[in-house]
């Protein structure tokens, strides 16, 4: 694909319309003619943390000012600690004092937090006004934007208050990569490694030979790898309403993932827990005789090339992660349910998406990725 061809994917969803996710460099510019076809308004909130405001802001609301749209920034301080019911009760109230009425349209301009925080937004101010998701970084390009959850993090655990809230569009601007710091771009780019891992195999062929370029977040080779992450995950959320339960694959590398978050109190980034996850799923899959050998050590080079580490974290015992997987919602008659690769780009299915695994076998995999 050349610069400035763009991609629009649509997604079904059972909750609303069917809407666009839009994939072109440079389609920024395009935002006021697109706000005026999806997404008129009376006036518009723009939410942005800190951080991309002051990359991004600026441009944005030129761009809107400059074609007569009316537009107010909201920003909140960078970072998941952010996504909390405070930031929310904050951000409404001062969209309450600009008397921000039924009619406006909310822009979430930035990552995941922000795109989860504005769509929680826009789905309880004035009980719903629609939602624009114009992501920045590839987590939220990748994953977060497509899917239409929201919510934010309570002291008892992440994502636990929130509502489903589709977007009427979703922008995606692979340009806006180029600001993002090389560490974030590897973050979002595990979890493309997770769609083909379950589900295409020559995606993650292509992801394998273009990680460098990438990683230097290369328009035509992240502008592919954004189209294609997005056509994998939207077909699944919109085949999710046919066949209930097929969203569960997109959990591969996320039962271990959540738990060695939780051992390590979330000081090990998403994107490495889930890359660590998924070797170590594949291992399980591969010692239970239900994933092809050979699986865990290809995801294993590739987890490497993104500068993840293979091992445990410091901190993370054996133990307490099998304790908080006691705790994970995939938990079900007191077996630990795990989706499980087939081979790479297919998921292994039983009587469901997941099934339940022994839990000597998933302690046995979990000590020998001990750091020595
Ligand atoms: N709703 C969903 O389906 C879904 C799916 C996956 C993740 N998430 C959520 O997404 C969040 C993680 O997303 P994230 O990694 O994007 O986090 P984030 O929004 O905190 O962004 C990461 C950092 O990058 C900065 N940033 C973002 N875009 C930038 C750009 N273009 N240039 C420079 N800096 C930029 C941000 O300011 C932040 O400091 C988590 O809260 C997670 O729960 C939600
Ligand atoms: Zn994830």
């Amino acid at each position: 694909m050349g610069q400035g061809a763009g991609t629009t994917v649509q997604v079904s969803t059972g909750l609303g319309p069917d809407y666009a996710v839009i994939v072109e460099p440079g389609a920024l510019d395009r935002l006021p003619d697109l706000l005026g076809e999806f997404a008129p308004a009376h006036k518009y909130a723009l939410i942005s943390d800190d951080t991309v405001f002051g990359l991004h802001g600026d441009r944005v609301t030129r761009l809107l000012a400059g074609t007569g749209l009316q537009v107010e920034p909201f920003t909140f301080p960078a970072g998941e600690a952010s996504k909390t019911r405070d930031t929310w009760a904050d951000l409404t109230d001062r969209m309450l004092d600009a008397c921000f009425g039924r009619d406006s349209v909310v822009l979430a301009l930035g990552g995941g937090v922000t795109g989860d925080m504005a769509g929680f937004v826009a789905a309880s101010y004035m009980r719903g006004v629609p939602v624009v998701q114009i992501p920045t970084s590839l987590v939220a390009m990748i994953d977060a934007a497509v899917g239409g959850k929201t919510g934010v993090d309570t002291p008892a655990g992440k994502n636990l208050v929130g509502a489903f809230h589709p977007p009427r569009l979703v922008l995606a601007d692979p340009e806006l990569v180029t600001t993002l710091p090389r560490a974030e771009r590897a973050q979002g780019l595990v979890e493309a490694v997770k769609h083909g891992a379950i589900m295409d195999l020559p995606y993650l062929d292509d992801l394998e030979r273009s990680m460098a370029v990438l990683l230097e977040a290369e328009s035509e080779a992240l502008t592919r790898a954004v189209v294609r992450s997005v056509e994998l995950k939207a077909s699944v959320v919109s085949e999710d309403e046919r066949e209930a339960g097929l969203r569960e694959i997109l959990n591969f590398g996320h039962t271990l993932a959540h738990a060695i978050e939780a051992a390590v109190s979330y000081a090990v980034p998403h994107g490495s827990a889930v890359g660590l996850g998924m070797i170590l799923e594949a291992r399980l899959g591969e010692a239970l005789g239900i994933t092809a050998p050979g699986c865990s050590e290809r995801l294993r080079g590739v987890v490497r090339s993104l500068g993840i580490p293979e091992h445990l974290p410091p901190g993370a015992a054996p133990g307490e992660i099998m304790s908080y997987l006691g705790a994970d919602k995939k938990t079900r008659g007191g077996e630990v349910r795990f989706v499980l690769l087939s081979e790479l780009g297919a998921i292994d299915r039983a009587d469901d998406w997941s099934r339940p695994v022994p839990a000597a076998a998933v302690e046995e995999i979990l000590t020998a990725a001990v750091a020595t």
